[in-house]
């Protein structure tokens, strides 16, 4: 298995997104600044994978502590999750994960419970969140198995794989389900300017897998469904509205125009610590802009003129309309998705 992130005796351990594909190499965040620093330099990415690494900084942060008593460690705990919170805007799996852990030490606090059983109770939620995120994405693997053609090509968008999660994926998990169930998938990678995650990493586990990969330039994708060389597209999310609009990296809504346009289905695969229902529309999802560097430069070299605007919002807004259907690990949902994401939300209760 593909070692994203791992608590060890020492830390938090992430596999250093930014060096694959070319060096495997591991990053050790011994204090929960470094585990939100590895969160703003993309050592680590993806929703889920980020949600995890903050509850893991929450949970690092509280065995490091000098405080004696939880009255002491309090005012510290909410430094440790304001810090966290503050390291990317887009992914709700981040806040998700941060107030679960604020509101079980809540509970602890209230109960009178001593500093050394609630560092435990805190690492063993963190370690939960964990195992809970590879078994959601080993069932969103399961429901959009059957949604994939028998044989032919799936386009994907950034990276939405085992790097993205704690392990198996969400979108690449919908591959790999249908792999494993026999089925002849090609995966189509769209680069993912400017970042790279899907030239880079996509393609990296894709093929530590054995599953056939051709990654694309992002402006390519339009040229190869007319081809007929594309019958399904599917997807990460970053945040879901209520209404089913779904953020996720820049570039994925013209492709699901595009994917409209051709009548090939788009799914959209998320666990449901991706759903916001607490915000309306895509419109209100707030979008990270991102270092004009990552645009202006690539390894290290300059490739616009000095001075030139530059725009990089790291996410877009895919409207509900042009999603065939969000794979979850509670099953597929489809449109209307206002009443089908709170009949499915009502279910789970
Ligand atoms: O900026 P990133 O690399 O964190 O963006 C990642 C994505 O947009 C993914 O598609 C999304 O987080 C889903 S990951 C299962």
């Amino acid at each position: 298995m593909i070692p994203t992130l791992e608590w060890t005796s020492n830390g938090v351990r992430f596999i250093d997104q930014t060096k694959l594909p070319l060096e495997e190499s591991y990053v050790l965040a011994t204090t929960y600044q470094q585990v939100a620093d590895v969160i703003v330099t993309m050592v680590v990415r993806g929703a889920p994978a980020i949600g995890v690494s903050a509850a893991m900084g929450v949970a690092l942060g509280a065995k490091n502590t000098a405080a004696q008593t939880t009255a002491e460690f309090a005012p510290e705990f909410e430094k440790i999750c304001a810090l966290l919170a503050g390291t990317r805007p887009t992914a709700v799996n981040l806040f998700w994960a941060i107030d679960r852990m604020k509101a079980l030490f809540a509970k602890l606090r209230s109960e009178g419970v001593t500093l050394p059983q609630i560092q435990q109770t805190l690492l063993s939620e963190a370690l939960t969140m964990y195992d809970q995120d590879i078994a959601d994405c080993k069932a969103i693997g399961a429901h959009g198995a059957d949604l994939m053609p028998d044989k032919g090509g799936v386009l994907t968008h950034c990276n939405a794989g085992a790097l993205a999660t704690c392990g198996y994926g969400t979108a690449l998990g919908v591959i790999r389900g249908a792999v494993e169930r026999g089925k002849q998938i090609h995966v189509f990678a769209d680069e993912t300017r400017p970042f790279l995650q899907g030239a880079r990493l996509t393609a990296w586990e894709l093929m530590a897998d054995g599953i056939p990969t051709t990654v694309l330039c992002d402006n390519m994708a339009a040229s190869l469904m007319r081809q007929g060389r594309i019958q399904a597209v599917v997807v990460g999310a970053d945040r879901i509205a209520a209404n089913g609009d779904a953020a996720n990296k820049i570039g994925t809504y013209s492709v699901a125009i595009l994917a409209k346009e051709h009548g090939i289905p788009f799914y959209v695969a998320a666990p449901w610590s991706t759903i916001d229902r607490a915000t309306a529309t895509g419109d209100l999802i707030p979008i990270e802009e991102r270092s004009a560097t990552e645009v202006t430069h690539h390894g290290g070299k300059q490739l616009t003129p000095h001075g030139v605007g530059i725009c990089n919002p790291a996410f877009d807004v895919t409207p509900a309309k042009y999603i065939t259907g969000i794979i979850t690990e509670r099953g597929v949902i489809r449109a209307p998705y206002i009443e089908s994401l709170r009949a499915s939300e009502l279910e789970a209760k």
